[in-house]
C-alpha cells in the first residue's frame, strides 16, 4: 500500500534578516519604523534609549521574510550600547532630517562608526543601504534638497527615498524597495546585485559636486589657496571643467556645479593681475 510522504514545512522560501536604523537623534528613525509597522505617527519626541527591537514579517515574491529590526538611538551618549549591534546586518536605514543640514553631513560619520565597529568583518558590499530624506512634509524649513541627497546616496550605490513619517509619504515604497533588495542580495549569494551599484557617474564627480556646493568662496570652490596665481587658478579650473563638463558628467547637479566653477574662475581672474 502506498502512503503519501509526511508533509514538511518548506523552509527554503523563508528568510530571516537583520536590519538597523542609523542617523542623528531626532531625525525620525523610530517614527519611520512605527509608521510602517503600526501605521501611526506620534508627534511627541520619545528618544530611543540605547536600542529598540522589533520583528515583522513581510512577503517578497514567493518568500516570507522575517525581519529583525534594531532601531538605534542617535544620541552620542548611547554609543556603548549601539556598537554591539552593527554586526551581521543585511540592511541599513540611514536617516536624516531635510531641515537639519548637520544631520545630513553626519551620514558619513555614521558609516564610519559602523565600519569601525564591524572591524575586519566590514564588507559594505554585502549590505543594502537605504537613505531616507525624512520630514519632507515640513517644506518651509527644508535646507537639503533632493538633488544633494540623491547624489550622496546614489554615488555610493545606496537607494534614496524622500519620506515623511508624519504623512506616510514614501514609507511603504521605501520599505518595499528595501526588503526586495535585501532578498535579491540573499538570492545573489550575499552580494549586492551589480546592477544596483553600477553608476552612470563616478564617486569623484559626486564628491566634487558636493564640495563645490559647500564651498565658502571662489578660492575654496576651485580648491586653490587665497592669493593663488592666474596659472594656478586656470590649472584648477581646467581639471574641474574636464571632470564636470555637462557633455561628460551626468551626475545630478553637475550643470550647476560646472556653471559655478566657470563663474568662480571669471571672478578670481578679474582681480588677479
Ligand atoms: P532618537 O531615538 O533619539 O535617535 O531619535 P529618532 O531618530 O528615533 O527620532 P523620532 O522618530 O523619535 O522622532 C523625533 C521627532 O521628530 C518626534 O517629535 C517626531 O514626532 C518627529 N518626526 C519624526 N518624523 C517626522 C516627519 O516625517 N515629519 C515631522 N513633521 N516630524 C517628524
Ligand atoms: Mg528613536
Amino acid at each position: 500500500m502506498e502512503t503519501n510522504p509526511p508533509k514538511r514545512r518548506d523552509n527554503k522560501k523563508s528568510l530571516r534578516v537583520k536590519v538597523i536604523s542609523l542617523g542623528n537623534a531626532e531625525v525620525g528613525k523610530s517614527c519611520i519604523i512605527k509608521r510602517y509597522c503600526e501605521k501611526r505617527f506620534v508627534p511627541k519626541y520619545l528618544a530611543t534609549i540605547g536600542i529598540d527591537y522589533g520583528v515583522t514579517k513581510v512577503q517578497v515574491r514567493d518568500r516570507e521574510i522575517k525581519v529583525n529590526i534594531f532601531d538605534m538611538a542617535g544620541h552620542p551618549f548611547f554609543y556603548e550600547v549601539r556598537n554591539e549591534f552593527y554586526k551581521d546586518s543585511q540592511g541599513v536605514l540611514l536617516v536624516y532630517d531635510v531641515g537639519l543640514r548637520e544631520s545630513f553631513d553626519a551620514l558619513d560619520s555614521w558609516l564610519g562608526e559602523m565600519k569601525q565597529e564591524m572591524g575586519s568583518q566590514a564588507n559594505m558590499d554585502s549590505i543594502v543601504f537605504i537613505v531616507c530624506a525624512n520630514k519632507v512634509d515640513l517644506t518651509k524649513r527644508r535646507v537639503v534638497d533632493e538633488g544633494e541627497g540623491r547624489l550622496w546616496a546614489e554615488s555610493r550605490g545606496f537607494h534614496y527615498f524622500e519620506t515623511s513619517a508624519q504623512s506616510g509619504e514614501g514609507i511603504n515604497e521605501m520599505f518595499q524597495a528595501f526588503f526586495s533588495s535585501i532578498t535579491d542580495m540573499c538570492e545573489n549569494g550575499g552580494k549586492r546585485p551589480v546592477a544596483e551599484v553600477s553608476m552612470a557617474f563616478t564617486k569623484e564627480q559626486a564628491d566634487t559636486i558636493r564640495r563645490i556646493r559647500n564651498s565658502k568662496d571662489s578660492w575654496d570652490m576651485l580648491g586653490v589657496k587665497p592669493g593663488a596665481t592666474r596659472e594656478e587658478v586656470n590649472k584648477a579650473y581646467r581639471k574641474l571643467a574636464v571632470l564636470l563638463h555637462p557633455d561628460k558628467c551626468v551626475a545630478p547637479g553637475s550643470e550647476d556645479a560646472f556653471k559655478a566653477v566657470v563663474n568662480a574662475r571669471t571672478s578670481l581672474l578679474k582681480n588677479i593681475k
